[in-house]
């Protein structure tokens, strides 16, 4: 059903089909009449049982199925994000400052594999115009909303020894509105950021991190917010014991594994001449639940597994290595939005039946 309207987007620059599925998404919901057609013609909605819902990291979560960072960086789509049906959206990554990324052309398509190499490098609005719009945003929103955790990283022109100054002024401006945070460590196109998954400096970044978060959370008068850590899937499993150690001595409320990988090892795409970038999608789904498999060996802190999910199957796989919820980001270009129906409606019958 969906293959109708991806082969035109497919024609289009993969940025600017982004851009333009979503602007289009956000435009259906403008009145009830529209938004009804739409959500017939893609069969769009999920199921909303409350057997569906899980509790984790002392949230409510409405589903086990999210959206994963990256694909609403400035928080422009939360309605339509939510009306597809996911039970969490995490916004960003965001930065301390606006900034603009990387030159075009950043994102590609690789069909053959089912994937994308992206090299954005956090194009963002930065963290104070991202809050002024969830403020707006927020304070307007009727009914039930999904659970919004918001993602931060460093500033490009931020030096790496002052990286934990830039998060901590993301967190001044954004803590109020989430529901979880989230330090991304990961990215591949932010020169040197992963070298801060390392023990000494993860630990001083996350200890200054937390203590805003607390900092923060007594000014509100709530308990801190949960805080949790994204990783890469490029990592050897000292380094994986390492994060574990760290994330249990900081307090973190849970692990996100992973972020795209820089390993073009078994694509069938001839990727040279395209430049660097993480690579997302099918080429990932095994690693990432490694990854979630090895963490939970590990570990009983909460996991959100994500990479490579596509089909019902590959999220029940995530969750059988032991993630407890799940995200989605390249599945959702390749399936379309009923995609988000499907993985949830599949959990739901994972949990009638009991399996
Ligand atoms: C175009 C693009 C941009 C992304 N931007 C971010 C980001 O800003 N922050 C982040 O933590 N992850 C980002 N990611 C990584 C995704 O959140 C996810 O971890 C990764 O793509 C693996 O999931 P997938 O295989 O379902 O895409 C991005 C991924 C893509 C494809």
């Amino acid at each position: 059903m969906y293959s109708w309207l991806r082969t035109p987007l497919f024609l289009l620059n993969p940025e600017l089909a982004h851009e333009l599925a979503m602007k289009s998404l956000a435009a259906s919901l403008s009145s009830n009449a529209t938004w009804e057609a739409t959500r017939e013609m893609l069969f769009l909605g999920a199921p909303t049982q409350p057997e569906l819902g899980a509790h984790v990291f002392g949230l409510d979560f409405p589903n086990r199925v999210g959206l994963a960072a990256g694909f609403d960086k400035n928080a422009e789509y939360l309605k339509p994000l939510a009306a597809l049906g996911f039970g969490f959206i995490e916004i960003g990554t965001v930065t301390g400052l606006p900034q603009p990324g990387n030159p075009r052309p950043r994102l590609f398509r690789l069909p053959k594999d089912e994937a994308l190499l992206n090299r954005m490098g956090f194009n963002n609005d930065g963290a104070e115009s991202v809050a002024r719009r969830l403020d707006e945003t927020l304070s307007r929103w009727d009914g039930p909303r999904p659970i919004l955790g918001i993602n931060i990283g460093k500033t490009k022109v931020v030096p790496l020894d002052e990286a934990a100054s830039d998060y901590v002024l993301s967190l001044r401006h954004l803590h109020s509105f989430a529901d979880y945070l989230v330090v991304n460590v990961s990215s591949p196109n932010t020169p040197g950021l992963r070298e801060l998954q390392e023990k000494e400096p993860l630990s001083r970044l996350l200890g200054e991190i937390q203590e805003e978060n607390h900092s923060q959370s007594s000014k509100l008068g709530v308990p801190p917010k949960p805080l949790l850590l994204k990783i890469a899937p490029d990592l050897e499993r000292g380094a994986l014991e390492d994060i574990v150690e760290v994330a249990s001595d900081c307090q973190l409320a849970g692990l996100i594994a992973t972020n795209t990988t820089i390993s073009r090892d078994d694509l069938k795409t001839d990727t040279s001449k395209l430049g660097s970038g993480g690579v997302s999608g099918r080429p990932l789904v095994q690693r990432s639940r490694e990854v979630v498999r090895e963490l939970r060996g590990m570990t009983a802190l909460p996991i959100i597994g994500v990479g490579g999910i596509f089909k019902p199957e590959d999220s029940l796989a995530m969750f059988d290595a032991g993630a407890d919820l799940c995200q989605v980001w390249t599945g959702f270009i390749y399936e379309g939005p009923r995609m988000v129906k499907r993985l949830v409606q599949a959990g739901s019958v994972r949990l009638y039946t009991g399996d």
